[in-house]
């Protein structure tokens, strides 16, 4: 099979244009006879930067990656991807997965490239290069950064993000003061790598490994260990044996990749945003993978792995038991994998798993030491929205007891439009925040924020946590960090801005949220039905929240008057299928 780069680099039919292609790429050193010499041309697609401080040692790790597939025969050309920070992007990065992943189609379908290392790392950067080597579908392969080392104060482990919502309840509780909270949370990144808890950085890299699109247990290596980069030369070899083999996406990323991914998100504790980024890139390579699989393959999944913020331990530990393949071997046990799904090292899942027992009990369970049973996402839906997930690993014992009986939960509703409106009014003393109250966040959508950022982390007011209260359930249209561990239904949709339910309830509604029957409904008095006519009225006297206009911004943030905008020329349906 000819190469892919032989179009621009040795193609008779054009020798015009092939010298043209020739003579630039040769201006830094290369020869003709390397370009015409049949090697593949291995892009290393660099999201690494000093703008991405998640991901920049791939900067080094490159060098490694270079040494492999130059060892192995290829060529290396170096670019780079539109940068992605999770927390220093403001408003939020989440439109910028999206500006990533087209940028890369336009490189890789328009260079010539015959494969690709995919460098990964901080939340969106794994998405963005998964999604646009599924819709290239050149042979590809994900290195990882890998975490951070832990985090360390005072003796105990310091986990990124989750450390912050931490920190956020002692700063409001007087017991740090700023530069304790300073301090408290710089503790949690001691050296490069992405997040070292399994948020959305850890989960969307070990689900990646797990879609059988790195080297086995390339996920979970701490970024400075000398296994991250070993792990990068490997990887550079086996890139260009995948191109002699023409092993591409589409021939990795099947149904059952994904079945495998939804399974192994239960068993880390993963991040409510794996659906959304594992759902976009299956919708890339043509697998349909509905919301509704998530609950239906992973739901009834026990928590194996005992990391922050679902448990103890953080990325360290992660990687010395075992990290994926030791989790998808004890899934293997089960029947809960399919072992037959191929991957970039031309073996099957099942063979990469089956010698990969836990070196370490505590960190990674037996299916009998689970952490928790049924540790995957419910979807829920009713009168508020059509569908949102909620990550059930999350939810501590003491909020069961407090709030959980028979799964179900009945409060009432405090309602904030987007988080600026949140900040500053959680301690207002006459907003009447009880231990029986539901925090709802809304605006925060796709299209309200926009983007969908992750703010609905909401810790209850300063004097509940005085007196002991340390979580209060949340629900809102917006995404939440992965490093959160609150009880939160998240991701409504469709959202205020869109239509979605969120958008007529007020403050004080009753709302029920009934976990068995996946269900969750404001109780609008009077009609005797969630549905009732007066909802209806409710909802035709209501003007839609509206998208915050871009552009309108202050010093980075939106504004309050901007955050809170009300358009609305559009009127709320008053009849149709959907529910209010
Ligand atoms: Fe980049 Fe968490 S913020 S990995
Ligand atoms: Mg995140």
């Amino acid at each position: 099979m000819g190469l892919r780069s032989e179009a621009w680099f040795d193609n008779p039919a054009d020798p015009g244009m092939t010298a043209l292609y020739l003579e630039r790429y040769m201006n830094w050193g290369l020869t003709r006879e390397e370009l015409q010499s049949g090697k593949p041309i291995i892009g290393i697609a660099q999201t690494g930067s000093d703008l991405t401080p998640c991901n920049r040692h791939h900067l080094q790790l490159a060098d490694r990656t270079r040494e492999g597939i130059r060892e192995a025969g290829g060529i290396a050309i170096e670019f780079p991807v539109h940068p992605i920070q999770e927390t220093g992007k403001r408003p939020t990065a989440a439109l910028d997965r999206n500006l990533a992943y087209l940028g890369l189609v336009e490189t890789l379908y328009g260079y010539p490239i015959d494969g690709v290392v995919l460098t990964t790392g901080c939340d969106k950067t794994t998405p963005a290069c998964l999604m646009a080597a599924a819709t290239v579908d050149i042979p590809a392969i994900v290195l990882s950064g890998g975490p951070m080392l832990n985090g360390w104060f005072n003796g105990e482990r310091t986990g990124s993000g989750t450390i912050v919502w931490k920190a956020r309840e002692l700063l409001a509780a007087g017991e740090i003061d700023d530069a304790g909270f300073m301090e408290l949370v710089a503790s949690s990144a001691p050296s490069p790598g992405h997040c070292n808890t399994m948020g959305t950085a850890s989960t969307m890299n070990a689900l990646a490994e797990a879609l059988g699109m790195s080297l086995p247990g390339c996920a979970a290596i701490p970024a400075p260990h000398r296994d991250r980069a070993r792990m990068a030369y490997r990887t550079g070899l086996r890139i260009v044996e995948m191109v002699r083999e023409d092993l591409k996406p589409s021939d990795i990323l099947t149904r059952e990749a994904f079945e495998n991914a939804i399974v192994v998100s239960s068993a880390i504790g993963g991040s409510t945003n794996a659906p959304i980024h594992i759902g976009a890139i299956a919708r890339h390579i043509g697998v349909d993978l509905p919301l509704e699989d998530w609950q239906r393959l992973g739901y009834a999944v026990p928590l194996l792995v005992d990391l922050q913020p679902a448990g103890k331990y953080l990325g360290e530990e992660f990687h010395r038991a075992g990290g994926v393949p030791a989790v998808v071997h004890e899934l293997m046990r089960h029947g809960l994998v399919h072992e037959d799904a191929p991957t970039v090292n031309g073996r099957t899942l099942g063979e990469n798993c089956r010698d990969a027992e836990a070196g370490d009990r505590d960190v990674i369970r037996t299916f009998d030491t689970a952490l928790t049973e049924d540790a995957g996402f419910l979807v829920l839906k009713g009168n508020l929205f059509d569908a949102a997930i909620m990550k059930s690993s999350v939810i501590s014992p003491e909020f069961r007891r407090r709030y959980l009986a028979g799964g179900v939960f009945e409060g009432t509703a405090v309602v904030f439009d987007g988080p600026e409106d949140y900040h500053a009014r959680i301690d207002d003393p006459d907003l009447g925040v009880d231990e029986h109250s539901l925090l709802v966040m809304r605006g925060t959508g796709p299209l309200g924020y926009p983007g969908s950022a992750e703010v609905v982390n909401m810790r209850p007011p300063a004097e509940l946590i005085k007196r002991g209260v340390h979580e209060l359930p949340c629900l809102g249209d917006g995404r939440q960090s992965g490093t959160s561990g609150s009880p939160s239904i998240l991701n409504a949709s469709p959202e205020a801005a869109a239509g979605g339910g969120l958008a007529v309830l007020r403050t004080g509604d009753r709302v029920r949220i009934d976990l068995g029957a996946g269900t969750a409904d404001v109780l609008i008095p009077d009609e005797g039905s969630p549905c009732g006519t007066r909802s209806w009225r409710r909802r035709a006297a209501t003007r839609c929240p509206s998208r915050r206009p871009r552009g309108r911004r202050s010093s980075g943030r939106w504004s309050t008057s901007s955050a809170t905008a009300w358009c609305c020329a559009r009127p709320w349906p008053t009849s149709g299928s959907r529910r209010p």
